[in-house]
């Protein structure tokens, strides 16, 4: 992919910066495919997990994952919606960080039904798994995928679409010929961004 490096344009680095989260959405080898998602569990401590970026829109400043309703990360959203998503490329040597909200639809509502339809079945099968994600099990393999097609479709109670809406976007990438840091916040109208110290 060919998105020209923006050094020293505040505008142009944010659009740059969109435009790779944008890119590996339908890239499964670009490393900001996969981005890590935090939450804070109940007692306020962090928590990290990897998932796949399966949408993003540039304009309305959002990314969007899948995962299993019944995760901890599920519950750890619903009560308290603040997240951070982190991106890295280290061939470009890129580091992007959101901040934001999340909004978790769960089966019932258009943005899940719509991409539980458009899964893959593969994608599907692991939302029936039992018991539920994170569930002490005795060993290792001691959990039950779906095995008929009516079971992988019952999964779909299990399936959320959580979109993370951002209102600050945090940019460092390294070059030998100088570091750039910016960091962009949404007001009512547009970003507002401000180069920073890397
Ligand atoms: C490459 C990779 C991709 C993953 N993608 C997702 C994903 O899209 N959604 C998801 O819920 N978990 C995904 N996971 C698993 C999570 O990282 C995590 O282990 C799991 O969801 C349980 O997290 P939780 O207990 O914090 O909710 C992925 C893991 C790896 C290694």
């Amino acid at each position: 992919m060919s998105i020209a490096p923006a050094r020293d344009d505040l505008d142009a680095l944010r659009r740059e910066a969109w435009a790779l989260i944008a890119a590996a959405v339908t890239d499964g080898l670009a490393p900001f495919h996969t981005p890590t998602i935090a939450t804070a569990d109940g007692e306020g401590a962090p928590r990290l997990r990897t998932v796949v970026l399966r949408a993003a829109d540039a304009a309305a400043g959002t990314v969007r994952f899948h995962t299993d309703l019944r995760s901890a990360k599920a519950g750890e959203l619903a009560g308290d919606p603040r997240t951070a998503v982190h991106f890295f490329d280290p061939a470009r040597k890129v580091q992007v960080q959101l901040a934001g909200r999340a909004v978790i639809a769960g089966i019932a509502e258009e943005d899940a039904r719509s991409a539980w339809e458009t899964a893959r079945p593969s994608s599907r099968t692991g939302y029936g798994v039992m018991p539920g994600p994170g569930t002490p099990i005795a060993g290792g393999g001691s959990y039950r995928l779906p095995g008929t097609a009516a079971e992988i479709a019952a999964g779909a109670a299990h399936f959320g679409a959580v979109t993370v809406t951002a209102d600050r976007l945090d940019w460092l990438s390294l070059d030998a010929t100088g570091h750039r840091r910016a960091r962009f916040v949404r007001t009512a109208t547009a970003w507002q961004g401000t180069w920073l110290v890397p």
